[in-house]
């Protein structure tokens, strides 16, 4: 894992820093940061086979090339620099694409960046040129990139109140330095409505996941479409079997399997804190859902198994 050598913060401070920054500073440009997440992106691998690339896209040259603006609807204010993220079709492509792209969001937070996960709200056609998008790879997200404004209003917008719940009061400022991960996160689920031990339904009490606990409060602090938090996670003996349960309205409006992203930032956030509390494990798919943990209306997706 090359976060180690990059990141100058432990990975919980940087996934409890990060929150999504919908309003940008034009004047401040993030050019040195650029660099470097460029270097980041050649370099960052995920649990599946998917191949993922990054387009960085400039708005200026974007909108002398094109004669079109990247187009967000109006939720992103004042982005000079976007990333696309593309990942070529297979089995666990968005999960992958989630994982890989998080890990790249997560790094633009360590250095000081804002950043905002667009799955809906951008115009994706608009960029299939630009990013030369073959027949075998799909456009599932982009964000942009900058420093955040000093002030940044929620943009309460129709679809937005719909999808995208869970924002800021409006006109609350935000400050320049961090606040806490409680402060500035939207509403989170909590601990016993998403991981449970032996079946589905029994939570898992804290002293339970004994260190892992760590880990699953990062899954727990995650990004997620329309912040719908469709992770779940059951232990049982050495596994820790991650699902989705889908939205059905939140996949539908969106028209694409958008929740396996949010899979894949989950199991990023879960390996990234894992690894850095030295605590062994690795990836592995099984072929069906686990029998007996009554989750068989939920989405099996991958199980974390720890090495002894
Ligand atoms: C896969 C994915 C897609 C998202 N798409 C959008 C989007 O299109 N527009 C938007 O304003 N926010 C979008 N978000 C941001 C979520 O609304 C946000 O992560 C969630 O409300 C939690 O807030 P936080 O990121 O500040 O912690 C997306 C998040 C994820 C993970």
């Amino acid at each position: 894992m090359p976060q180690a050598q990059y990141f100058n913060l432990p990975v919980t401070e940087v996934i409890s820093r990060r929150s999504s920054i919908r309003t940008y500073n034009p004047a401040e440009l993030p050019d040195e940061g650029l660099e470097k997440l460029k270097a980041y992106s050649q370099e960052i691998r995920g649990p599946f086979s998917c191949p993922v690339r990054f387009v960085f896209l400039e708005v200026s040259s974007f909108a002398e090339k094109t004669g079109k603006k990247i187009g967000t609807y109006g939720f992103i204010r004042g982005a000079q620099h976007f990333i696309a993220g593309i990942v070529e079709k297979g089995k666990q492509d968005l999960e992958e694409l989630g994982y890989v792209f998080e890990q790249l969001i997560l790094y633009a937070t360590s250095l000081g960046l804002g950043t905002c996960w667009l799955g809906g709200t951008f115009r994706r056609k608009s960029l299939l040129e630009t990013v030369a998008l073959t027949e075998t790879e799909m456009l599932p997200a982009i964000t942009p990139v900058g420093y955040k404004a000093r002030k940044e209003k929620m943009l309460n917008m129709g679809l937005s109140g719909i999808l995208f719940r869970g924002k800021r009061p409006e006109n609350r400022s935000v400050r320049p330095e961090f606040s806490t991960a409680r402060q500035r996160n939207p509403k989170r689920k909590s601990w016993p409505e998403l991981f449970f031990h032996q079946r589905l339904g029994r939570p898992l009490a804290k002293n339970e996941a004994g260190d892992f606990h760590v880990p699953l409060e990062m899954v727990r602090l995650a990004p997620s479409a329309s912040n719908r938090q469709p992770w779940r996670v059951i232990k049982r003996e050495d596994f820790w079997h991650f699902y989705l349960e889908p939205s059905l309205l939140t996949n539908k409006i969106l028209g694409f399997g958008i929740q396996r992203i949010d899979l894949g930032i989950a199991l990023c956030h879960f390996e990234l804190t894992a690894k850095e509390l030295g605590l062994p494990g690795n990836w592995v798919v099984l072929k069906t859902n686990p029998p007996s943990l009554g989750a068989e209306k939920l989405q099996y997706i991958a199980s974390w198994r720890e090495s002894p």
